[in-house]
């Protein structure tokens, strides 16, 4: 193998699909010695995996990832807050379902209608502040303020300010990659808590709220004639907080990238508007913000002519599925605007734990897209390529910075 695996390392997010390309080489699964997991790699697994949640269950423990376990502090801290229950992503059958139905109505067309305007005021307000002609960081300027202020509207918290909202969905997100450093998990901790009590007090003020968000329409909700714990309210709205926010950032920077990089594309998508949706689903399979997923081997299994024992740890590789030459063709960074539609990609993931927040994601990026085009002639990189970090991850990719500049 030319290019080594490790999933781990600080700046395996930089190309990790040369690492998958090479692993595919060598076959559909690959299973890490030291950890015991398996990497499902090629896309007929990962769609086998996904569509048997009965088979591959999603409650998976991720505290025990961490190398070394948590600092005593960490825990000492979470005890003064509320632990949280499964209720969606890592979560199954039935109840799975149930706390879903709870949430969904906020991203189904009536959801989406009402949040609609706001997405597009937002994104008018971000890209006249914009500059021409000089360089400007776009994650910090755009690619984080949208989906930040999106979510905040959504879940009715924006009144606590975007800085806030996004640094404690940073620490959420950190924690999901479990490669942190001992300070920082203990910030996180803090950080958990703070926001855990922030949500907690504004659910008890609006108990007999009527309003729409998603902190009211919990505080309101009951499940099998009982009223949602603090646990069951707490990890639905800081999934839909990390979930809603961290990948949409992720997108809309890699989207700007791949115009920086085609100069002709801008023009091209400028005159042909019908392209864009194509594009952006091009870039959530190329570029795929959450690279992959756990899943837990319910019994012994066979996948791929690889035996994997019952309760074997599995990291589905959306990212390599998504390039998977027998599905999209040989050259696996090919962004297909023409011809047939590829199949589907899997970066929103597939079957029951499908993203719920997808058709938000497409219309703040398509919305952002739209207005960039009208608003601008072209883009260009304002940095040399090498220089662009990614944040160190087990399986978000999100590029920390991207200095660009617009031409008027
Ligand atoms: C480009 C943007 C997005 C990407 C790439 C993305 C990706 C994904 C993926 C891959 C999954 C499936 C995980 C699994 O199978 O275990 C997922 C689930 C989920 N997503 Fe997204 N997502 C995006 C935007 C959003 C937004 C905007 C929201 C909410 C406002 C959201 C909320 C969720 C939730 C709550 C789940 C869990 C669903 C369940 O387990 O039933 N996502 N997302």
């Amino acid at each position: 193998m030319t290019v080594p695996f490790h999933p781990r390392a600080p700046g395996f997010m930089v190309a990790p699909h040369e690492a998958y390309r090479a692993l595919r080489a060598q076959g559909p699964i690959h299973h890490e010695a030291e950890t015991g997991i398996f990497y499902v790699l090629d896309h007929a697994l990962a769609v086998e995996v996904l569509r048997a949640p009965a088979r591959f269950s999603s409650a998976v423990d991720r505290a025990g990832l961490r190398a070394g376990g948590l600092p005593a502090e960490v825990l000492a801290i979470r005890q003064q807050g509320w632990p949280l229950a499964p209720t969606l992503s890592h979560n199954d059958a039935p109840s799975h379902e149930a706390f879903r139905a709870l949430v969904a109505p906020l991203f189904l067309p009536r959801g989406l209608a009402r949040i609609r305007p706001f997405v597009a005021a937002r994104v008018a307000e971000l890209v006249a502040a914009l500059p021409a002609g000089q360089p400007v960081d776009f994650v910090a300027a755009f690619a984080v303020p949208l989906p930040i202020a999106v979510i905040g509207e959504v879940l009715g918290m924006r009144h606590l300010g975007d800085a806030t909202l996004k640094r404690w969905s940073d620490a959420f997100a950190d924690e999901l990659g479990f490669l942190t450093s001992d300070e920082r998990a203990i910030e996180i901790a803090r950080e958990t808590l703070a926001c855990h009590r922030a949500m907690m007090a504004l659910v008890d003020e609006r108990r007999a709220s009527e309003g729409e968000d998603a902190i009211s329409l919990l505080a309101r909700a009951t499940i099998d004639g009982r009223p949602l714990a603090p646990g069951e309210i707490l990890s639905l709205l800081t999934q839909l907080l990390v979930a809603g926010n961290e990948t949409t950032t992720a997108t809309l920077a890699f989207a700007l990238l791949r115009l920086a990089r085609a100069p002709a594309l801008w023009g091209r998508l400028a005159a042909e508007r019908r392209l864009i949706a194509r594009f952006v689903e091009e870039v959530l399979r190329l570029d795929c913000p959450i690279q992959g997923q756990f899943r837990r081997a319910v019994a012994d299994e066979v996948l791929g002519g690889v035996p994997i024992p019952s309760g074997s740890l599995l990291h589905v590789r959306f990212a390599s599925g998504n390039r998977d030459e027998a599905v999209f063709g040989p050259d696996d960074d090919a962004l297909r605007l023409d011809g047939p539609a590829p199949p589907p990609h899997l970066a929103f993931g597939l079957g029951l734990h499908f993203c719920i927040g997808a058709a938000l994601s497409r219309l703040e990026i398509t919305a952002a897209l739209e207005a960039l085009l009208d608003r601008f002639s072209g883009v260009a990189l304002a940095a040399e390529a090498g220089a662009l970090a990614f944040r160190t991850h087990f399986h978000h990719r999100n590029l920390l910075a991207l200095p660009l500049t617009f031409a008027a």
